[in-house]
């Protein structure tokens, strides 16, 4: 047996506040449309001035903070975003010099759009068994609002900027995460064109084929991970869903019957912020005391690529 334990959250989040009835001034919706169809209230976007570099700063020195971790024991860390501030160098090469990592700490960006934290779950994870340095930072980060056309109702209501961070040590003797990563490549449905077609470059989303394949590939994710680890619902003390559309959670919830307690989210004030999702609520979940020492938290992500990614995460 080897594996990870969770050791500190942070999190950056921008400071403003875009909500629906604002949206309701900007495109033909309203409150009312975005609640039932999505859960969204409210989500957050960066001001002029903040930079996605600055959230990954804030959410990673947080969560070294709380982990009573200092830089020379880090050992890995991974940006999981499809939003840096610059192609290159990657927003973990920046983190390197801005938080004081040594320089043999294995710093790159990974891009599985809303299943990326989970992906950097697994790679950290098997980076550190390799690493001289046994913690890693592992950030989720989206400043979605780039990419957003403030145009387009089917897409704009639904996305969110913020970064989640969260740092993680590896030891012979802890639980291997059982990560399930999949990738059925698809670049029609869910897609941002970006530097190959020129700028300005937003996102397009197909919104049902999207949400099937998510209603699909969720629930069989959950039931694989539970699989391979041995375990069963009951031992599982919360899960934390990608923060897309709230319906999509209600239907993977009644298909696996999960306790509803369990699965609460974040989305009604954070919108979708891809890969930044699941680490901000596993953070606003440490914070508010939901989840404690010793638990156990399934962690699952699921969108572009398309990708869809699975990971059982212990807190130290
Ligand atoms: O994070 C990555 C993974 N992403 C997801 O998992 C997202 C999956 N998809 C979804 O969550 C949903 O498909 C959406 C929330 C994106 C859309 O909800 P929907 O229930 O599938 O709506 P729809 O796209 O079928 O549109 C229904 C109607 C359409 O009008 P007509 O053609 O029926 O007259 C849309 O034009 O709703 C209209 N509509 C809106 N109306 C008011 C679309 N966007 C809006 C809006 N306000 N913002």
């Amino acid at each position: 047996m080897s594996g990870l334990k969770l050791w500190g959250t942070g999190s950056g989040v921008p400071s403003e506040i875009l909500t629906n009835e604002g949206f309701a001034k900007l495109v033909d919706t309203s409150d009312e449309w975005i609640t039932t169809r999505t859960g969204i209230s409210s989500r957050r976007r960066c001001a002029p001035g903040e930079t996605h570099t600055g959230l990954c700063l804030a959410a990673a020195r947080q969560a070294m903070e709380r982990a009573g971790v200092s830089p020379d024991q880090i050992g890995v860390c991974v940006v999981a975003t499809l939003t840096p501030d610059r192609l290159t160098p990657a927003t973990a090469c920046v983190l390197q010099k801005e938080l004081g990592l040594e320089e043999d700490t294995v710093c790159f960006d990974l891009n599985a759009a809303c299943s990326g934290f989970v992906y950097a779950l697994h790679t950290a994870q098997c980076l550190l068994a390799a690493a001289t340095r046994k913690f890693g930072l592992v950030i989720g980060a989206e400043v979605l609002s780039r990419v957003t056309d403030y145009t387009d109702r089917g897409t704009c209501v639904l996305f969110g900027d913020g970064a989640g961070a969260a740092v993680l040590e590896w030891r012979e003797d802890y639980p291997s995460i059982h990560a399930v990563l999949g990738c059925r490549g698809n670049t029609e449905n869910l897609l941002i064109p970006g530097v190959a077609v020129g700028v300005p470059s937003y996102i397009h989303m197909d919104g049902q084929p999207v949400f099937r394949f998510a209603v699909e590939t969720v629930p069989q994710c959950i039931t694989q991970v539970l699989e391979r680890a041995g375990l069963g619902v009951e031992d599982v003390d919360r899960f934390v869903f990608h923060q897309a559309n709230q319906r999509i959670i209600d239907m993977a919830v009644k298909k696996l019957n999960l306790p509803p307690e369990k699965c609460t989210g974040n989305i009604d004030h954070t919108g979708n912020t891809s890969a930044a999702s699941v680490p901000l609520l596993l953070d606003e979940l440490v914070r508010d005391g939901a989840v404690r020492r010793g638990q156990r938290v399934l962690c699952v992500g699921f969108g572009g690529g398309l990708t869809w990614a699975g990971a059982l995460l212990e807190l130290a």
